[in-house]
């Protein structure tokens, strides 16, 4: 008797090592708390991959003219030309706001941190960095 009230001892000591042990989550990770970057924002790194990954299947140079309206995002000196004279077109539509059509057309709502991004960058005096 002696000896089994031992092994439910360490069973449960072991058992409560077990499940407390391994507990890894991050209240960041699991609510979405991930601070966006700040500071200086880059063309390249930052701005250009979020383009990528959401526009240039239709605003590239090639595509546009047959998906995208003609509007071309797809390089330095394309995405700076259009922002020259359309800057609230482009940032109404990412952001959604109603006053121009909603983009990523058919898709969903860009991430706030890469809004962030896109517009800090604009405020940042829109650098080929
Ligand atoms: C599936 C194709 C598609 C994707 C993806 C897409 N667009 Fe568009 N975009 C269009 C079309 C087509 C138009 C012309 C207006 C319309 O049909 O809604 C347009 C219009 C625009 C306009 C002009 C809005 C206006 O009403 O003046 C801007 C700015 C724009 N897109 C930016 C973007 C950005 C930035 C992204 C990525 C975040 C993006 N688009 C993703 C197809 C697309």
């Amino acid at each position: 008797m002696k000896r089994y009230k031992l092994s439910v001892f360490f069973i449960s000591v072991f058992a409560s090592v077990v499940f407390t042990a391994c507990y890894y989550d991050k209240e960041d990770n699991l609510y979405g708390n991930i601070p966006c970057k700040t500071g200086a924002i880059s063309y390249v790194n930052d701005v250009a991959p979020v383009l990528n990954a959401n526009c240039y299947a239709c605003h590239s140079t090639s595509n546009a003219p047959i998906l995208g309206s003609n509007i071309k995002l797809d390089s330095y000196a394309n995405l700076t030309a259009y922002l020259q004279n359309s800057q609230s077109a482009f940032t109404g539509s990412i952001n959604q706001d109603g006053s121009v059509s909603p983009m990523p057309k058919g898709g969903t709502k860009l991430a706030k941190c890469n809004l962030q991004l896109i517009t800090d960058w604009i405020s940042q005096g829109k650098l080929d960095n």
